[in-house]
């Protein structure tokens, strides 16, 4: 099939007219055209299996993953852009910058309670894993955070991979620094506040995660908060920690 490919380029739209194969991926044709069109075209990319996250881009105006995107569902012209809300590199490299200080701001790691000694185990069945299952595939692509409508008014909006994160820890009853989170993603113009369930993050996360369930979640925890104080959350008393099975 002969399709031809728009690329946004930082010099301007380049157009390449490409035979195409059975199966073959977007990320395919970008190598083709680099090694045999021309290899001043820039586009990330590592594993090339839908693991590390690098090559999102905007494909056919909806952000995708290059390697993840199948040609014959595209049609004969296929126009790819960078991520959106990002300062662009080169091409259809962006920088992650902004999304990854943002990710930073909810401290995206686990600070241990000094209550709790020994390692937890949690079952796959439990509730206590249930809760975040889902959210903890995300490979911070930043597909979500280019199709967040959102970005567009509010560039400071901490955006649905970091709250997504940020859940996930807030739920895990061994983290310490769930008041400090919830302040961060209360804040008025950067919390959980200004995200308008568009679902936009839902319809092109490659992990089918749910970012806008993890942001209602956090709303009604800082309602309760704010009503309850911290009362809604008792410390967890190692019977209660799930262990094997439980
Ligand atoms: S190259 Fe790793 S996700 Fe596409």
């Amino acid at each position: 099939m002969q399709v031809t490919v728009r690329v946004e380029r930082s010099t301007g739209t380049a157009s390449y007219s490409v035979d195409t194969k059975a199966q073959q991926t977007v990320l395919d044709v970008l190598f083709y055209i680099q090694n045999e069109l021309d290899e001043t075209l820039s586009f990330r990319c590592s594993c090339r299996v839908g693991m590390c996250g690098s090559c999102g881009m905007v494909i056919n105006g909806k952000e995708g993953l290059a390697c993840r995107t199948g040609l014959d569902r595209l049609g004969p012209v296929v126009t790819l852009q960078p991520m959106r809300h990002q300062g662009r590199i080169k091409d259809l490299v962006v920088d992650m910058g902004d999304f990854f200080s943002k990710y930073e701001a909810v401290r995206p790691y686990l600070t241990p309670r000094p209550e709790v000694q020994d390692p937890i185990v949690a079952s796959p069945r439990s509730k206590l894993r249930e809760a975040i299952d889902l959210g903890l595939e995300c490979i911070s692509c930043g597909l979500c955070l280019s199709a967040c409508d959102v970005m567009t008014a509010v560039p400071e909006f901490l955006g649905p991979a970091a709250l997504n994160r940020a859940y996930n820890l807030i739920a895990d009853v061994r983290d310490d620094a769930r008041d400090r989170r919830l302040a961060v993603v209360g804040q008025a113009r950067s919390g959980v506040w200004q995200c308008h369930t568009h679902m936009s993050c839902v319809e092109v996360c490659p992990k089918n995660i749910a970012p806008t369930r993890a942001i209602a979640q956090l709303k009604q925890k800082l309602i309760v908060r704010r009503f309850m104080g911290h009362r809604e959350r008792p410390i967890p008393k190692l019977q209660y920690i799930v262990k094997e099975g439980g």
